[in-house]
């Protein structure tokens, strides 16, 4: 049964599968400066590629009414993504203007390619940690993941500006077979002896540009199991119920790795999240089809309360749970980019 909750009220509305509205994920941007081969691959992305136009994108101050009203209705974390969220400009004064709403651990992930430049300011203005994506520590391969020439060392530069502004820092790397499997150990003692959190991403079908075979994917029990080779690891339990990495602590007590195993392990029965795209729709699962388009709510004079009733119907006839039945045919069906719907 589906429980309606009073808007206004603490109690969160559960969706159809008895989950709760935890998590927002706000695409600030389509656009980024990478061109990484398993989600913007520059055949598609390239020149001509029909990006948003400035008026379709939601502003500063219709994002953070947004987040305020989902705030009522028991949203705990805001990420900001994108594209890339770095690349839009000013976006420390958004990071302001949310980090006035009481509650919510406020967060973003980004490429790291402008974070050194960046990171102080986004502290300053009230981020409270951080998550950098970087796919592999020697050039050759992260220059074909990222299909930009971009070099590691400036990531790198990113990282290390960000932890001295006093952010938490965490680095995804996600991992397509014959790719950048090789860099799996490399990158773990690297950051082994950083002290940053690193996890693994299994390579997801996720969009329909990148040209996903489970075949590319290393499953997270193949990365955990090359690791724990030459660096013993155990598990340790979730900080919180419904995190997607699984934790593994090196024995030694030199730090935690992450696997996050949406291909092989699916995690929908605990997905408390909700996407936000650049252009204000609303998406129940990564892996939609359609989203809600809030923005001509907001564009047409919606009240807070009409606007989290919206969302409340939204989220209580959610279903999604994509990753636990995907098949060979649901991989191919249309799905929204990653780039769009924010990661
Ligand atoms: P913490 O708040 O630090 O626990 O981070 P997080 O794991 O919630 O967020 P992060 O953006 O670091 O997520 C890591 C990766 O997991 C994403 O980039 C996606 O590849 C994948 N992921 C996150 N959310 C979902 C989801 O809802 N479904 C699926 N299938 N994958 C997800
Ligand atoms: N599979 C898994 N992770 C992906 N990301 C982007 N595309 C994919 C994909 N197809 C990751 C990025 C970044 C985050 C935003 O999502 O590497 O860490
Ligand atoms: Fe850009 Fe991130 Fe997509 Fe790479 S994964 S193209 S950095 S949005
Ligand atoms: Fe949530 Fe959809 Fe990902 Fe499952 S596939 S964890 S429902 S976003």
């Amino acid at each position: 049964m589906t429980k309606l909750s009073a808007v206004s009220g603490n109690a969160a509305a559960l969706d159809r599968l008895g989950r709760p509205l935890r998590d927002l994920r706000i695409s600030v941007t389509d656009r980024c400066n990478f061109r990484c081969v398993y989600c913007m691959p520059k055949e598609v992305f390239g020149q001509g590629y029909p990006f948003l136009e400035r008026k379709e994108i939601l502003s500063f101050e219709e994002i953070a009414r947004l987040a305020g009203v989902l705030r009522g209705l028991g949203v705990g974390k805001v990420r900001l993504t994108g594209g890339e969220p770095l690349v839009r400009r000013n976006l420390e004064q958004l990071i302001a203007m949310l980090s006035r709403i009481p509650g919510l651990d406020l967060t973003l992930t980004t490429n790291g390619s402008l974070l050194k430049r960046k990171a102080r300011a986004l502290r300053d203005a009230g981020l409270q940690r951080i998550t950098v994506s970087l796919d592999a520590l020697d050039d050759a391969t992260f220059k074909r993941m990222n299909d930009a020439d971009f070099p590691v060392a400036a990531v790198l530069e990113g990282i290390d500006a960000a932890a001295a502004a006093g952010l938490p820092v965490k680095v995804n790397m996600v991992v397509k077979r014959g790719l950048n499997d090789a860099a799996v150990l490399p990158m773990a003692r690297h950051f082994r002896a950083s002290g940053h959190i690193l996890r693994f991403i299994e390579y997801m079908d996720v969009g329909h540009t990148n040209g996903w075979r489970m075949d590319d994917v290393v499953t997270a029990r193949e990365i955990v199991g090359t690791i724990a080779a030459e660096m013993p690891l155990d598990p340790v339990d979730p900080n919180y119920q419904g995190e997607v990495a699984e934790r593994w602590r090196y024995r030694d007590g030199s730090g935690e790795i992450g696997v996050i195993a949406s291909v092989t392990q699916a995690f929908c029965r605990d997905c408390t999240r909700l996407r936000l795209s650049t252009e204000g729709k609303l998406y129940t699962c990564l892996f939609a089809t359609a989203g809600h388009d809030l923005r001509a709510l907001l564009r047409g004079g919606a009240t807070d309360r009409e606007i989290a009733d919206a969302v409340t119907g939204i989220w209580t006839k959610r279903t999604d749970r994509y990753s636990e039945i995907r098949t060979s045919q649901t991989a191919k069906l249309e799905k929204i980019e990653m780039s769009y719907i924010g990661g």
